[in-house]
């Protein structure tokens, strides 16, 4: 399994850092993977995981100040973690994050791009070394809108491989009409689907104290389908 994979939205909020640290704590239980933060200045992943002690930075390893080795951080066994900067870096080509990994590719089965908020420049950083987006929405309008666009926008640009994760889904809430059905953010975003999270108040930062939770099992389900294992959506799990 190589697997460059971008975590993207249109709309900010709607869980790309917490399904990054999910999923590739999913996949450290048995492949070797970095998880890339490419949200500048907020250290987003590096405070989820506890590990706000680095050094370096991929901006660091761009510009030549240290190698890709010495910015990684182990957070746990198989699961490493390379900072973003804390002030934009000077020079902020596109491809500066790909080239600042390309030397790492050897070293992970998988490797995870967090990406920034927004349809801008830093989405486009984020994704310009990955093969794969995974594009996370809540299944409201502006939310699932954003979704289309970020996928639209990624393809434009080269990546094409898009698939649709719906998250803090809620079927009573949809019943109700409060948030889209699957079908209709399928539909509207014309992606396929890679899995829907539940809505659970107990994911948040103190990571370790429900490791059955209901978001937690289906963050795992997605790290099986994309280790290429046929795992059930199971939507009647979910309330
Ligand atoms: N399935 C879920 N159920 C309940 N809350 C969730 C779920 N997923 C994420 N959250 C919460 O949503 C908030 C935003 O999550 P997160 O920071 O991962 O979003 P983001 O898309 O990375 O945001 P940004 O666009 O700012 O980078 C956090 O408080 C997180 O705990
Ligand atoms: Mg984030």
């Amino acid at each position: 399994m190589m697997k460059r994979i971008v975590i993207a939205s249109g709309k900010g909020g709607v869980g790309k850092s917490t399904a990054a640290v999910e999923i590739g704590k999913a996949l450290a239980k048995t492949k070797r993977v970095l998880l890339i933060d490419c949200d500048l200045g907020i250290n987003t992943l590096s405070i989820l995981l506890e590990r706000t002690d680095a050094v370096f930075s991929w901006a660091d390893v761009a510009a030549g100040r240290c190698e890709g080795k010495e910015a990684v951080i182990r957070t746990e066994e198989r699961l490493d973690l390379l900072p973003a900067p804390n002030s934009r870096p000077d020079r902020a080509e596109r491809d500066i994050i790909a080239k600042a990994v390309s030397d790492l590719q050897a070293d992970y089965d998988c490797m995870i791009f967090d990406a920034p908020a927004g349809l801008g420049e830093g989405l486009l950083r984020a994704a310009a070394g990955a093969e794969l987006a995974v594009i996370l929405a809540t299944a409201d309008d502006v939310s699932v809108r954003g979704a289309g666009k970020a996928a639209e926008l990624l393809a434009d640009n080269g990546l094409k491989d898009c698939r649709l994760l719906l998250n803090r889904y809620s079927v009573k809430a949809a019943k109700k009409g409060r948030l889209l059905t699957v079908d209709e953010a399928m539909e509207r975003t014309f992606l396929r689907l890679l899995g829907v999270v539940p809505e659970d108040k107990t994911i948040g930062p103190a990571w370790e104290q429900k490791p059955n939770s209901p978001a937690r099992q289906a963050f795992r389900r997605v790290a099986d389908r994309l280790d290429g294992k046929n795992v059930p959506f199971l939507l009647s799990k979910i309330k």
